[in-house]
């Protein structure tokens, strides 16, 4: 395995980790992150490794074409782990194009730049697209998702990874560009941009603020510890196969009122509150379109092949990242001001 590698979207939420977790593990390896930061990107996400020397941050927008062709040209990356998406499922019913933009078009420019760079000689290189369980749209009350079900995404968001998808896949076949695929179920942890349900939900509670719970609350999300993840992601970059997918999920279903119930709890006493005083925040509100009700991972594939199973509960992780929520006000505080707020009263007023 050649050691120049391209993470895009390395600025937020999963791809800070993943950075995170290559730049301390892999002291010979090169990693660049190339991120637009967009209000999803954020470098304080990675204050604690900016100046490592295997460590260059490359501020670009994968849409622009004659760019990110200029940086294969210059870097020479040999591999690319690509993370960089509009990936809010809100966000993409509001504004469709953006997500076909990012998601569609600056994948084709990255694929089309990696195959330009490698055409003659693709040995040790790879093409590691990361994605998400949503491209199979909805299962009912039982079954799971597995690397053979058919795609069927029923958002804007979901239409536009799996149109990525499907494009890189189609240039494995057709040009033998080295692949690999994962598909994961929803994360939480440090670092979420609270627009996602549960850091929008702490940092309500903080706020003493509504918890606008979409319908009657009964969807079904398969929640995953966001630092699990970037050891799957590690794992699956080392040790995947060529053109196999691999589909990640934390064995942990939640009913969306459920998990609302448990945080409010965890909240309620770490913040010193009588019991109860969070729940009484939760308002059903209208339902979102097209609502998928409910997403559950099999994700035997990857623990029978590569060993890797989840390490800490919900419960546990939940905990943690309430804390890290509670420790990194000043965080919080600088990605709600601003365009935060005209976004939020257009998605909730
Ligand atoms: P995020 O929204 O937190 O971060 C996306 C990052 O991409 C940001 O740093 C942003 O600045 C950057 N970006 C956006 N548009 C860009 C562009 N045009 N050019 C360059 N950079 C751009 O997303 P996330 O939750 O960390 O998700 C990362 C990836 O994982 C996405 O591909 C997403 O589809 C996938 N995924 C996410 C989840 C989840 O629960 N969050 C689950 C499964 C898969
Ligand atoms: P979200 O975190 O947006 O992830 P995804 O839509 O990708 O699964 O939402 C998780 C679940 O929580 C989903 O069923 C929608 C629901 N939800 C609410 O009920 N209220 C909210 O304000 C948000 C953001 C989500």
């Amino acid at each position: 395995m050649n050691k120049k590698i391209l993470i895009t979207g390395g600025a937020g939420f999963i791809g800070s980790h993943v950075i995170r977790l290559f730049v301390n593990k892999y002291k010979d390896y090169k990693i660049y992150n190339l991120d637009a930061l967009t209000y999803a990107g954020n470098l304080e996400n990675l204050k604690d490794i900016e100046d490592s020397p295997n460590y260059t941050f490359i501020k670009g927008d994968i849409t622009d074409e004659n760019f990110i062709h200029s940086i294969f040209e210059e870097y020479e990356f040999e591999n690319v782990i690509h993370l960089a998406a509009e990936s809010h499922v809100d966000r993409s019913i509001k504004d469709p194009l953006a997500f076909v933009k990012t998601n569609v078009l600056g994948t084709m420019n990255l694929l089309n730049a990696f195959k330009l760079c490698w055409k003659d000689n693709f040995e040790g290189k790879r093409f590691y697209h990361i994605s998400t369980d949503e491209v199979y749209g909805t299962l009912g009350e039982t079954g799971l998702f597995t690397e053979k079900t058919s795609y069927d995404p029923n958002s804007p968001y979901s239409a536009s990874k799996a149109s990525s998808d499907h494009f890189v896949r189609a240039y494995g076949e057709t040009y033998n560009l080295p692949y690999v695929i994962s598909n994961c179920s929803n994360n939480y942890g440090p670092n979420q941009f609270p627009e996602k349900l549960i850091p929008l939900f702490i940092n309500n509670i903080i706020n003493n603020k509504p918890l606008p719970v979409y319908g009657d609350g009964n969807y079904t999300r398969d929640w995953l510890y966001v630092i699990d993840h970037a050891v799957a992601i590690d794992l699956i970059f080392h040790q995947g196969i060529n053109t196999e997918t691999y589909n990640i999920g934390g064995f942990n279903e939640w009913k969306n009122i459920d998990l609302v119930r448990l945080l409010c709890q965890q909240m309620d006493v770490k913040l010193g509150k009588e019991k109860g005083s969070s729940e009484r925040l939760i308002t059903f509100v209208k339902d979102r379109p097209g609502h998928d009700l409910r997403y559950a991972i099999d994700a035997s594939k990857v623990n029978k092949k590569l060993g890797w199973k989840p390490s800490v509960t919900f419960e546990e992780g939940l905990s943690k990242t309430i804390d890290w929520y509670l420790e990194n006000n000043d965080w919080l505080n600088s990605v709600t001001s601003g365009e935060y707020q005209s976004y939020y009263l257009k998605q909730y007023s």
